[in-house]
Formats: C-alpha cells, structure tokens, sequence
C-alpha cells in the first residue's frame, strides 16, 4: 500500500485532511461572506458585481476555485467515511454505554449529519450561483456596466436579488446557516487540536475565535438574504428574471 493510499484510508490521515480541508473552508468562507455583504449596499449591485467579476476572471483564483472545489468535495466524502466507520465500530450498543451527552457536545457528536445538509444546500446554491456564472449555464447572466470598469460584467446580482424574494430559498438559506453555524462551532476548535496546535496558553483564544467566527459568520450569512427579502431597495434588474426556481427546472411560468 502506498503512503498515499494509507493517508487517506487510516483514521489519522482521514482526520487531518478533515481538518486541512475544513480550515481551507473556513478561509474561503471569510472571503465569500465580505463580497456578499456587499450586496447591502445600495449601490444597485455594483460592487458586487464587481468582485463577483474578479472572482471569476483572476487567474489566481480560478486556480484556487479548483482547489477549493476538490476541497469540499475530499472534506465531504472523507467525512461521512469515518463517521459510517465510527459509527460500526461503536456497533449495536452505540453510545449508550458512555453516555455521551454528558461528555461532549450535540455539535461534536452530529458533524456528519450538519455536514449532510450543509451539502444539500450546497448543491442547490452551486447550482444556482456558481455554475450560472462560471459556465453560461442556465440562461447564464444579463450584462451590465459597473462604474471603474470599462466593460460589462455578468449581473450575479440580480440572480441573487431575484432568488432572495423567493420565500422558501430564503428559509432554505437561512437554515442551511444554523447548521453552519454548529458545524464551525465544533469543527474550527477541532480543525486546530487535530494539528495539534494544542498549548494551554492559546488553546483558549483558539476555542474564543472559533465560537466567535462560528456565531459572526453563520449570522451574517443568514442576514443578507433576510434583509434583501423585505428590503424595497434591493431589486433585481427587470431584464434578468432568472431565479434559483429556473435553476432547479421548475416552470418560470408557475412563479
Ligand atoms: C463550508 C463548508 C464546510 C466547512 C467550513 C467545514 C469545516 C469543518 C472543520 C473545520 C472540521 C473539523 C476537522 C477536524 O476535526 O479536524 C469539520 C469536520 C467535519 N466535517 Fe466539515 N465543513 C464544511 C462542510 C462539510 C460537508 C459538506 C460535510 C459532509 C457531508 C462535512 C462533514 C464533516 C464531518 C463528518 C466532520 C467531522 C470529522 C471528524 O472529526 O470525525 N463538512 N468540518
């Protein structure tokens, strides 16, 4: 067996690419919420658009896009193969004899199932976001003008303004944050002890900053769609029209 094939098939090797992957994640996640808040502002989408058009013309970070992407999908499949295999090693008696909601959290304990729903609303979200833009898919996006740059950009705005009065998307996004929001509570701590980036004078600040950017991040995330919900201001552009329901072949004709 090759060192390769060990590392991802041993249940250390399987943990610190968890932990790799995730945290790769997280950062990504930072990046990805400071461009969506700028959906808040009242500039017609400008701004967004205008990072939106960089993230998806750097060359740089198209190249980290595929990381990213082999990212998640390593995280996800490595994740749910140690939790089917702790789960038959743990056997019929499971974790009744170590009464395990008295020596760890709900959070720690449920990983697979947060990330299971994390990866249904990633789905749905690739579909409507990511693979619109990058691919000219799915009636692929209208073209608008920016101020500072001299050519049109997609308007990923509009798709999102539009997706984000639809009430069922919003609810869907809101709630796919909460399990963000347990999953990173775990997962951030969890990320730096199986690196062993344990101390006993930083392990404190690492456990705070987790907690911390896994409340301020997951809340963000779910805000912004709230708010584009009942806000007036934020409207798609009338030419686009394409919404997260186009997207997942639903009948335009029924909305
Ligand atoms: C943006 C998305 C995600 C982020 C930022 C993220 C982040 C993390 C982090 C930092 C950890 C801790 C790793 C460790 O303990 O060393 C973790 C663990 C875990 N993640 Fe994720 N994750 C994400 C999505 C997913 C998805 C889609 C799935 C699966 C379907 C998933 C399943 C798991 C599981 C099962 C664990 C626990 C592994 C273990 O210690 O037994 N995650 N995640």
């Amino acid at each position: 067996m090759s060192w390769i094939t060990k590392t991802f098939s041993s249940s250390i090797g399987r943990k610190i690419i968890m932990s790799l992957t995730g945290l790769f994640l997280c950062t990504f996640l930072l990046v990805h919420l400071l461009i969506n808040l700028q959906m808040l502002r009242h500039d017609n989408g400008d701004s967004f658009n205008f990072w939106a058009e960089f993230m998806g013309t750097n060359p740089l970070i198209r190249g980290m896009e595929v990381v990213l992407m082999l990212g998640l999908i390593l995280h996800s499949y490595q994740g749910l193969a140690l939790a089917i295999k702790n789960k038959k090693a743990r056997g019929a008696q499971g974790y009744i004899v170590n009464h395990p909601e008295a020596n760890s959290k709900w959070s720690s304990r449920n990983m697979a199932l947060l990330g299971t729903l994390l990866l249904i609303f990633l789905i749905v979200h690739l579909m409507n976001f990511w693979i619109r833009s990058r691919f000219d898919a799915m009636g692929g996006l209208a073209e608008v003008r920016v101020a500072n740059l001299d050519h049109p950009v997609g308007d990923l705005y509009s798709v999102a303004a539009a997706s984000f009065k639809i009430p069922w998307y919003v609810a869907l996004y809101a709630l796919a944050q909460i399990a963000l929001g347990y999953h990173l509570w775990h997962g951030f701590t969890s990320g730096f002890q199986t690196l062993g980036l344990n101390h006993r004078k930083y392990s404190p600040a690492i456990r705070f900053t987790g907690y911390a950017f896994a409340v301020i991040v997951s809340l963000l995330f779910a805000v912004i769609p709230v708010v584009m919900f009942f806000g007036d201001n934020y409207q798609p552009r009338p030419a686009t029209g394409n919404t997260v329901e186009q997207s997942l072949g639903a009948d335009p004709a029924l909305r």
